[in-house]
């Protein structure tokens, strides 16, 4: 049996898919329900950000989550394999008809990617003030909140009716599977095979 930790929403959904395809029978969360045991599997519906942690706590064999997420913090995990779905970038996002001001002392910039953005802007050598924040980021530059913002990109629908542009791009990201180290030796077999059916089945 596989624990395996899926990211509520869209992401869920499309390797549930990739499930399907691979096993030829359904795979669906019934309404409210956390846990889906089928075919041998236990999987495990949580937010996006907790996935590593289930996974790296060993609660969850293996997991699929966003580069981002895995990026913004540092977790004791394998990377498998790049499921090439979720694909997203994490950029800046300026008020339209402005420019990063490269001369401010200190440049206030909002984001949920705390860490992702303090590696960018360090390696800039720009004193930045971070602002964290857990969601609505495109709202921060409008009222003056901040001097830009660092967030997930996908359309860039959100950025573009909020008056924003998009700005340079921080990290190309998509979903990835992972897995629990100890897991990866003590159910290598199963965990590979699988890794075969998801990667064959796109
Ligand atoms: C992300 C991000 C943007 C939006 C970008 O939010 O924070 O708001 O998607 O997508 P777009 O470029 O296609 O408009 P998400 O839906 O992941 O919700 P969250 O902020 O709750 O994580």
């Amino acid at each position: 049996m596989l624990t395996i930790a899926l990211p509520k929403g869209r992401i869920a959904k499309l390797t549930l898919e990739r499930f399907e395809h691979a096993f030829k029978e359904k795979f669906e969360f019934q309404n409210r329900k956390l846990i889906l045991k089928k075919a041998n599997f236990k999987f495990l519906n949580v937010r996006n950000q907790d996935v590593p942690t289930y996974v790296d706590y060993g609660s969850a064999d293996i997991g699929v989550v966003g580069l981002d997420v895995l990026e913004e913090k540092s977790y004791d995990i394998v990377k498998l394999l790049d499921l090439r779905i979720g694909k997203c970038k994490v950029a800046i996002g300026l008020r339209q008809n402005q420019q990063l001001p490269y001369d401010k002392p200190l440049l206030k910039v909002a984001t949920k990617h705390e860490n992702i953005a303090k590696r960018y802007f360090e390696k800039k050598a720009m004193a930045v003030d971070i602002i964290k924040l857990y969601g609505s980021i495109e709202l921060a530059p409008l009222v003056g909140l901040a001097d830009c913002i660092v967030d997930i990109v996908e359309t860039g629908d959100t950025m573009r009716e909020n008056g924003l542009k998009v700005g340079d791009t921080i990290l190309e990201s998509s979903a990835y599977l992972i897995a629990n180290k100890n897991s990866y030796t003590n159910k290598k077999r199963e965990i590979l095979k699988l890794k075969e059916l998801l990667d064959g089945s796109r």
